[in-house]
């Protein structure tokens, strides 16, 4: 394919960029969501179980999708963008089914064609993610499951080789809840002999978004949104046109940056129905939260928040993707409040960055006890993953003095606009490039670009 055929960010990709933000301005304004890129991600995948034009709206120019895109390019998919927030993904010329280490290694969502592939032609070769920032991130679950449905699979020169003739159905208990182990089968069972049941299945919404794609793609899958996904195998599927839904992960985050700035924000074009474990907190913040079809208010009413209590856990539970960003808003609430965080090992590399920004933050285990100041002071802190940063640059809107925020690719690669967003809103906020590295802080081994979330 032609390289301008890939879609681009109008972000930097730059390892040496970083934000300037001053904090303690109030935010105030609307801004809209963007589509989900946890969605967004998985369905791109799903383009490779057809040999039909699979065409996506609402598509978000985000690091992730350009890394998705050119994943799927090398393996012979050709991906246009017609339009902005528009992708065409067309899998008719696929020729390689090999998942390189330094695609996987950049994003761990790229095990998502593992399922696919196998599905599809009976093989797939996928470099093993490794570890990540926020913990080890087995993919065991993933392997078991494709097992059950009858593949072989090794591991062999870090490479996981998965081959089936065609895969049949079978019943899959998860151990633990798994967002892309869902999605990876999810996908391999439509084109499977006979029925798959998934149990245990995770129930977020970006699971149902797919399950919904795919069933316009000519997939028979039923309970979706449960704990107990049913997918009935077909010989084929065909291409389909499908609006990838917003992302409630973005949409809290800017809402809690209303909240940390006692501001007021108004997120449009979202949907207020999968936020409701993260409204509530806000709530029990202290915010006056009114919701419409599509859109939701959050006003501070110029009020300090108060500390709230969070633990993450799957979905509907309270989401471990919007624990690094409470934990900001407790930095500066009024009270304590204690962050658990059940779903990933360490994933608290924002504690540290916080804390030189002064914020008392205790860890215990898998729990930060955070006690609320009145106040945080701008200072140099280092991004570390992707919901990591999102917490610090919360952190640096409720700063008083200049924050510097290294390393913000990782918030380039889940966070469309940011910069403008944030602008709209009336922060100030600028991207600048972070030379010469700070000598103190450029020895630390930050992981390269690695997938946080
Ligand atoms: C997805 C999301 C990520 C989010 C996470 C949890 C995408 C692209 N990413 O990540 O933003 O933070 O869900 O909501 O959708 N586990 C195993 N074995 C496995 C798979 C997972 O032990 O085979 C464990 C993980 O280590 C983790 C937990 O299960 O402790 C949940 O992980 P999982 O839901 O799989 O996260 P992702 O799908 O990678």
């Amino acid at each position: 394919m032609q390289p301008s055929t890939i879609p681009t960010t109008d972000e930097q990709d730059s390892p040496l960029d970083k934000f300037i933000i001053e904090g303690g301005v109030r935010l105030n304004g609307e801004i809209r969501a963007s589509g989900a890129k946890n969605a967004a991600l998985p369905i791109l995948a799903a383009s490779l179980l057809t040999d039909e034009p699979l065409r996506l709206h609402n598509v978000p120019q985000l690091e992730d999708v350009v890394t998705a895109s050119v994943l799927l390019s090398q393996m012979g998919v050709r991906i246009t963008q017609p339009d902005e927030g528009t992708l065409e993904a067309d899998a008719r010329g696929v020729h390689t089914c090999v998942a390189p280490y330094d695609m996987v290694k950049k994003m761990r969502a790229s095990i998502l064609v593992l399922g696919p592939l196998l599905a599809r032609f009976g093989e797939a070769d996928v470099s093993l993610p490794g570890g990540c920032a926020i913990g080890a991130r087995p993919v065991d679950l993933h392997l078991r499951g494709l097992e059950a449905m009858g593949a072989t699979i090794t591991v062999d020169e870090g490479y996981i080789k998965a081959r089936a003739s065609r895969l049949q159905g079978a019943h899959v208990l998860f151990d633990k809840v798994t967002v892309t182990g869902t999605e990876n089968l999810m996908m391999a069972a439509t084109l499977a002999q006979g029925s798959t049941v998934l149990e245990n299945a995770a129930r977020e919404p970006e699971v149902v978004d797919l399950a919904m794609c795919l069933n316009g793609m000519g997939a028979r899958i039923e309970g979706a949104g449960t704990g107990t996904i049913t997918i009935h195998g077909t010989s084929r599927l065909h291409g389909t046109e499908y609006r990838v839904l917003p992302d409630r992960i973005e949409t809290g985050t800017y809402l809690v940056a209303g909240a940390i700035t006692r501001g007021r924000v108004r997120v449009l074009d979202t949907r207020p129905d999968l936020l409701e474990a993260v409204l509530t907190k806000l709530e029990a913040s202290g915010a006056q939260v009114q919701l419409g079809p599509d859109w939701i208010d959050l006003d501070m009413l110029g009020r300090r928040p108060r500390a709230v209590n969070i633990h993450t856990t799957p979905y509907p539970g309270f989401p471990t993707d919007m624990q690094a960003q409470f934990v900001a808003l407790n930095a500066i609430a009024e009270g304590t409040g204690a962050v658990t965080e059940n779903v990933f090992e360490n994933r608290f590399m924002h504690v540290q960055e916080m804390q030189r920004m002064g914020a008392d933050i205790q860890l215990e285990g898998n729990t930060a006890i955070v006690r609320g100041r009145d106040g945080l002071n701008g200072a140099p802190v280092m991004a570390t993953d992707l919901r990591a940063s999102a917490g610090l640059v919360l952190a640096a809107l409720a700063a008083s003095g200049v924050t510097e925020v290294l390393r913000v690719y990782h918030i380039h690669r889940g966070y469309e606009h940011i910069e403008k967003k944030l602008t709209a809103l009336g922060a100030r906020i600028r991207s600048a490039s972070e030379s010469p590295p700070t000598p103190d802080r450029s020895n630390q081994n930050v992981p390269a670009a690695r997938s946080g979330a």
